[in-house]
């Protein structure tokens, strides 16, 4: 049976990123395996662990949370079909984190890419000096992804590009901890590349549309209204190359983020939407593009806010999210911790 499972680090209501990149994945999963009746769990959570490891305004962190729970699923994740749970209230996950702790070499997490960036290390400073003041939780970070999708025993983890080296981190663990053990209990979970690129700014393509980025006009929310989306698309950057609209990621990465965002908003590949504009002038795909966007956010946007009107409601689904984790989590941890001689925990 398989196990799909993925996460989201609650930084408030989603953007096109966070839908397009990754959650409308999820739920494309959950109808396919239910439509197919395909015998799999699924598993999607709000990794609240996570979010600790840069800094944060703890006041609104407990907010960020909810809007993030409530966000999964107003895009359609469906808490009968999935288990959808805060990573916090599973403890059994600290408890995995230490023993993988103990069994991921330094030099392994030094190889990450991650926290350099995140850790805005000085280059003309002491160097260790500047690593002195890196947090150890963001320097161990993958090793708490690798815990989350361990406790559960995840076969199939569906994420973004840039957390592809964390799941090649968690299956070198996994042949560590089934070598020692002498077990082959843990799998050695998949990495399932979202179909849909990094979506990239509207107003910089050379950065990703990003949460903590300053410009508001550089990224659209899953709860904007449709006014709030035609403005924000018509101020959208695009390029000053005259003629036909081309798709070209290289030349064009302003135009062709605009091109990849209608083809996913309308479930097209982006080869045959770069045709159907090619004659389009630019304002032309600007509109597009918000129609098209403006369509496909209207049910989330609207039981997003049903949503966040009731927080008792939000409250029993997480609940409940969390005693179903649990007692998957329990039962493998148990496993886990008597092949680790630890006894039954
Ligand atoms: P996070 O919260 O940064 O992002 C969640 C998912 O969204 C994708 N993503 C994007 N995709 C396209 N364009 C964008 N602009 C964009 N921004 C984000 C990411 O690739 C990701 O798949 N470490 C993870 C959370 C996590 C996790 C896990 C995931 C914690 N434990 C275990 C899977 C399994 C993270 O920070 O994702």
């Amino acid at each position: 049976k398989s196990v799909i499972f993925s996460g989201i680090q609650p930084t408030g209501a989603f953007h096109l990123g966070n839908y397009f990149g990754a959650v409308r994945n999820w739920r494309d999963f959950q109808n396919r395996i239910e439509r197919d009746n395909i015998d799999s769990k699924l598993l999607f959570f709000v990794a609240d662990l996570h979010s600790l490891t840069v800094s944060q305004d703890f006041n609104t962190l407990y907010r960020k949370r909810i809007e993030a729970y409530a966000s999964l699923l107003a895009c359609g994740l469906d808490p009968h079909k999935a288990t959808i749970f805060f990573q916090s209230e599973i403890p059994e996950i600290p408890k995995l984190q230490w023993i993988l702790s103990c069994i991921c070499g330094m030099g392994q997490l030094n190889r990450m890419t991650q926290w350099k960036s995140k850790a805005n290390l000085r280059k003309d400073a002491n160097i260790a000096e500047e690593l002195g003041k890196v947090k150890l939780g963001l320097f161990t970070y993958p090793v708490l992804m690798a815990a989350d999708i361990l406790t559960f025993n995840a076969t199939h983890v569906p994420v973004g590009k840039d957390q592809s080296q964390h799941l090649e981190l968690t299956r070198d663990l996994v042949d560590v901890f089934n070598r020692q053990t002498k077990s082959d209990f843990l799998h050695s979970p998949m990495t399932l590349l979202a179909p849909t690129m990094k979506v990239l700014s509207l107003k910089n393509p050379e950065k990703k549309m990003s949460k903590s980025d300053s410009d508001e006009m550089s990224k659209v929310f899953i709860t904007e209204d449709a006014k709030s989306i035609r403005r924000k698309f018509n101020k959208a950057l695009t390029d000053s190359i005259e003629g036909k609209i081309t798709y070209d990621p290289v030349k064009r990465p302003a135009v062709s983020n605009l091109i990849a965002i209608l083809a996913a908003a309308e479930g097209k590949p982006i080869k045959t939407v770069a045709k159907e504009v090619q004659d389009f002038t630019k304002k032309e795909l600007k509109d597009a593009v918000s129609e098209a966007v403006i369509k496909e956010l209207k049910e989330p946007a609207e039981r997003y806010n049903q949503l966040m009107k009731d927080p008792v409601g939000l409250d029993k689904w997480s609940r409940l999210g969390s005693e179903k984790a649990r007692s998957l989590a329990s039962k493998n941890l148990k496993v886990i911790s008597h092949l680790t001689g630890m006894g039954w925990w």
